[in-house]
């Protein structure tokens, strides 16, 4: 749901933190700035009016409230990879991981996303509805003000358009604001080939999504051992361009398939995992325009080995950070978590993960210049956190740091 604005308002605090300029940021460029006693201010339609230092709050002005010492400001965070609407948990498949199977053996005996496909089917709209509004409630108590919806477990052509319709349901019942992405090419459904499968996704399935508005994105999974091909994902391209939709690509998530590179040259807008890209697809990454997408809860949670992130901003790429939230890979949805994690495991630093996880994110979800950094202009998306700083936000996985959440001005459940 869009904001719809919560009257006017002003905060004042020890400190607030922000990416400033326009995304995405790029290698060095990936940081944000500090401004101590600073202030925020913000109009009736909810769009930020001031930044800047509390003694400049200007003229007729409201009064900002002072928090107090051991608190700061940041931009609300954008997960801009989620795999909801879902229904059901796959506890019992992580277990099975846990002593020894691989991801792709559990889908292989009757797991994985088949699974989560056969319980969506069997679930009521409004039960699919309910269980994802609780994850969304938990991730707004987290700081998530705005994310990405996905299909993929729609397991038929009126599956996917079922599911596509659902995350636009959900997302004029949250208070987040949401795009959605379809996923067609997730997993091939039983008693299809995947040529069928994906011919059906292009010239059914997205054609079909495209002009009822359910879309803002197409994604594809390409795993050529267990999922798609590069041939598939040239398809993929070739329909998303051709109904005025981004191009997302789950690519190199658990082997080299040369997609990070594939996506870079299909001028996808975001490479999504990359946890096996190589050199050659960090270079493609980081002369393109392509966001990479960096999941590292998933990677946790997978025991994969890490992105090649210091290669990557290094570089010069664009890189985001996003929880990946799914009942498979990544049963996370607190992106502070992912940041304390993304920090740990792929040695970002915490001003890195506050951009990654804010401005570029918003970029990825074709919202940055919408929401993401606190700046004039921009809907007043703001969180008040404890500590005094990113660093704090990276230092206690598993705790909530976040006191308070504005959605477009307008005060939101406490974390
Ligand atoms: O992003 N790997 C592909 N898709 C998801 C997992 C989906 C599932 O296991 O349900 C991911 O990790
Ligand atoms: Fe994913």
């Amino acid at each position: 749901m869009i904001g719809a604005g919560g009257g006017a308002g002003a905060l004042a605090a020890p400190r607030l933190a922000t990416a400033t300029t326009r995304p995405p940021l790029r290698g060095a460029a990936l940081t944000v700035d500090v401004i101590e006693d600073a202030a925020i201010a913000w109009d009736e339609a909810g769009l930020i009016t001031y930044v800047g230092p509390a003694d400049g709050l200007p003229y007729g002005a409201p009064e900002p409230e002072i928090l107090p010492p051991g608190t700061w400001l940041a931009p609300g965070l954008v997960d801009c990879h989620t795999h909801l609407p879902f229904f059901g948990w796959r506890a019992d498949e992580y277990a099975a991981r846990l002593a020894g199977a691989s991801y792709a053996g559990v889908q292989g005996e009757g797991g994985g996303i088949p699974r989560s496909a056969r319980m969506l089917a069997a679930a009521s709209d409004e039960d699919v509805l309910a269980f994802t509004e609780v994850l969304a409630a938990e991730m707004l108590v987290h700081g998530t003000t705005a994310f990405e919806c996905k299909t993929g477990y729609g397991g038929s052509v009126e599956g996917e358009l079922r599911q596509a319709r659902l995350a636009r349901e959900l997302a004029g019942r949250v208070a987040q604001t949401c795009t959605v992405t379809l996923l067609p090419c997730h997993a091939v459904p039983e008693g299809w080939t995947r040529q069928d499968w994906v011919r059906a996704a292009v010239t059914e399935i997205i054609p079909a999504a495209a002009a009822e508005g359910l879309a803002d994105a197409v994604d594809i999974y390409v795993e050529p051992s267990i999922a798609f091909t590069l041939e598939d994902l040239e398809q993929v391209a070739v329909a998303a361009f051709e109904h005025g939709l981004a191009l997302r690509v789950h690519a190199d998530q658990l082997e080299d398939a040369g997609s990070t590179a594939a996506a870079a040259r299909l001028q996808a807008r975001a490479a999504d995992h990359l946890n096996h890209a190589s050199p050659e697809g960090v270079a493609a990454i980081a002369a393109g325009g392509t966001t990479a997408v960096l999941l590292p809860a998933s990677t946790f949670c997978l025991g994969a080995p890490p992105a090649p992130t210091r290669d990557l901003i290094d570089a010069g790429a664009a890189v985001a950070l996003a929880t990946d939230a799914n009942p498979g890979t990544s049963p996370v949805v607190s992106m502070p978590e992912t940041i304390a994690i993304g920090c740990r495991l792929y040695g970002m630093s915490p001003d890195e993960a506050l951009a990654a996880a804010t401005a570029n994110a918003a970029h990825v979800l074709g919202l940055g210049h919408r929401l993401g950094r606190l700046v004039p202009g921009l809907q007043a998306d703001v969180l008040v956190l404890e500590g005094d700083g990113p660093h704090h936000l990276a230092y206690r996985p598993g705790h909530d740091p976040v006191l308070r959440t504005y959605l477009a001005g307008q005060v939101g459940p406490a974390g």
